[in-house]
């Protein structure tokens, strides 16, 4: 039976720190603000937007909230952006995705200046990534990081497999597993050999968005197996990619959905905006 890697344990021990060094700038006359904007009514975001912001109060940050409506125009939309790059109380923009069909997430993104980009989905940053050269961790990979290093595992020389080759998750995470040593296989929807390839794997982080995807066929006796899936079954429940009461019994060590990655998520936007608020002060003094 596998050891189940508390996310909730970890997220806070992440949040405490971050909120011990905000009250130190606090102290200082320094406040650290948040920006997350969100166009729409697609409850999924609703929750995420309703969570970061609870985040931000926990470890004493300004959040502000922009609520726009569903027919926002790119140029109010980029308006608004360019405006928030200008706010001096503002150290972190989150433009929520998706946005509505009619809006051009790349040309969102772009507008976004890139020290105030806390996903680190700026071009600017994901070359920093790709470098290793980096301020703001992609925050569900860098988060990923945190539970396999809490699982005392080290990644250095493992056999790694990413299941999913989105830029938000897949793409990122292989980098910062790279980084680490790892051996890192990327696959996707097109991958032959699939089951083969992920049986090979020390670390297999799956990244899909298909409920139960990985099986325990898939999964080498030990392996450390992280689920960033967040899909809902037949009956409305939250689910991950793994099956997870099959992949439990052979896995070392296993994620759980929810509680494993989701609350990293947040925990890894709260460190970036403190990265944020210290570099931008460093960039002014
Ligand atoms: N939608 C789903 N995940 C994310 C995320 O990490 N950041 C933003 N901005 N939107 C998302």
């Amino acid at each position: 039976m596998a050891k189940i890697i508390d996310g909730k344990a970890v997220s806070a021990r992440v949040r405490a720190q971050v909120k011990e060094e905000a009250a130190e700038l606090k102290a200082n006359g320094i406040s650290v603000g948040l920006a997350v904007v969100i166009v729409g009514d697609d409850p999924a975001s609703r929750v995420y937007v309703n969570n970061k912001k609870k985040a931000c109060a926990e470890v004493g940050f300004e959040s502000y909230e922009y609520a726009l409506p569903a027919e926002t125009t790119e140029e109010e939309l980029l308006t608004l952006v360019e405006k928030l790059n200008n706010d001096e109380k503002v150290n972190g923009i989150l433009v929520q995705l998706p946005l509505p069909a009619h809006l051009n997430e790349t040309k969102v993104i772009n507008a976004i200046r890139p020290d105030k980009d806390v996903d680190a989905f700026h071009p600017e940053n994901v070359g920093h990534i790709m470098i290793g050269d980096f301020s703001f961790l992609p925050c569900t990979p860098a988060g990923v990081m945190e539970l396999i290093a809490d699982t005392g595992v080290d990644v250095c020389g493992k056999s790694c497999v990413v299941i999913g080759r989105s830029n938000i998750v897949g793409k990122p995470m292989a980098m910062l597993l790279l980084h680490k040593n790892g051996t890192v296989t990327m696959t996707h929807s097109r991958t032959r050999n699939l089951k083969e390839i992920c049986a090979s794997a020390d670390i297999l982080v799956a990244a899909v968005g298909k409920a139960k995807f990985v099986t325990a066929d898939m999964v080498k006796e030990g392996a450390v197996v992280i689920d960033v899936g967040m899909n809902r079954n037949e009956e409305g429940k939250l689910c991950g990619d793994v099956d997870f009461e099959s992949v439990k019994e052979k896995a070392g060590a296993i994620t759980p959905v929810p509680g494993g990655v989701g609350p990293m998520t947040i925990a890894m936007l709260m460190r970036n905006t403190l990265t944020a608020a210290k570099r931008q002060r460093q960039q002014t003094k």
